[in-house]
């Protein structure tokens, strides 16, 4: 018995025939027949019912994991400067200058600067953008703001994704609840989390709190395998049923980062900039971002 796998070598993915008593796919120096195999045979049957597997290129070994955890300390302590400075008054391009140079000081690289085009360090979404907020001088935050500040990091080609929202000064009670309940939907969606369980359940999780709260959830744009990439497999939506899509086997890796309109779920994409989701009723929409592992105990948050 064996296993085909995909290995990367010299710069190419190779598909290769493990024996038993080879070293293991996932460079644990292990025997295969001691380390993943029980493993890929489980998914190889899960795989026969007709689930959603994941394939060996979205399960991060327990070298990577620390490695993108050290990308994860980088990206939390931006979030965290941040907290300290922004305040009312500031243009977003200040945002984004901090990101930039803390995220550097700290040895990282701000991973959307350049990424497919995006010109800046960090997303800043205001209000009734959803999310992709380009930061910019003529941008000021005012009081009753609600923004988004989406950090990313790129250390030495491990990634890390989070964001949080922001209130600016003296923030309605209407926000302030749609900021709570985004946040909590979150957490729903870290506690629907179970190894062997499915991605449609922590979508479900993240969906019905919304809905409970009588909001929406865009459906669009979602949350994404992450670590060896700044986005991977598998895409991750958050208007899903449990018990369907992925199944969530101990290495995998993504985000949950829901989107919540006070309004209507609909969006659309600002033609000036070819970036930026704003609600098409214009009411204002929050987001939290968490980055988390599917571990043999459930569920560990990497960045928050
Ligand atoms: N940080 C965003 C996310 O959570 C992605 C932004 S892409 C960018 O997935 F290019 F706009 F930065
Ligand atoms: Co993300």
């Amino acid at each position: 018995m064996g296993c085909r796998t995909k290995t990367y070598l010299q710069g190419k993915y190779i598909e290769m025939k493990i024996g038993r008593n080879d070293p293991c796919w996932c460079g644990s120096q292990i025997k295969y027949k001691k380390c993943h195999e029980a493993f890929d045979e489980k998914l190889g049957i899960l795989k026969g019912q007709g689930r959603q597997v994941p394939g060996h290129n979205m399960i991060k070994t327990p070298p990577q994991i620390e490695k993108i955890k050290e990308s994860a300390k980088i990206n939390m302590a931006v979030l965290d400067k941040l907290e300290e400075m922004v305040c009312e008054g500031m243009p977003t391009s200040d945002i984004d200058r901090i990101v930039y140079e803390e995220t550097t000081r700290m040895g990282g690289i701000p991973a959307p600067l350049n990424y497919e085009g995006y010109p800046k360090s960090v997303c800043t979404s205001i209000n009734e953008q959803v999310c992709h907020g380009i930061p910019s001088e003529n941008v000021i935050l005012k009081s009753g703001d609600i923004v988004n500040i989406d950090c990313s990091t790129n250390l030495n080609g491990y990634f890390s994704d989070s964001s949080r929202m922001f209130m600016i000064g003296e923030v309605s009670e209407e926000k302030r609840r749609l900021v709570e309940v985004t946040r909590e939907c979150v957490r729903k969606g870290y506690e629907a989390i179970k190894l062997w369980g499915f991605l449609g359940d922590v979508g479900a999780a993240v969906h019905d709190h919304a809905f409970a709260n009588g909001y929406t959830v865009v459906k669009e744009i979602g949350g994404h395998g992450v670590g060896l990439e700044f986005h991977e497999e598998p895409w991750v939506g958050y208007n899903t049923k449990p018990g369907t899509k992925m199944v969530l086997a101990p290495g995998l890796m993504f985000t949950i980062e829901p989107m919540v309109n006070m309004g209507d779920s609909k969006i659309y994409i600002d033609e000036e900039n070819d970036w930026t989701a704003i609600t098409e009723d214009g009411l204002p929409s929050a987001q939290w971002e968490i980055q988390v592992l599917v571990t043999e105990n459930g569920a560990e948050m990497i960045c928050w």
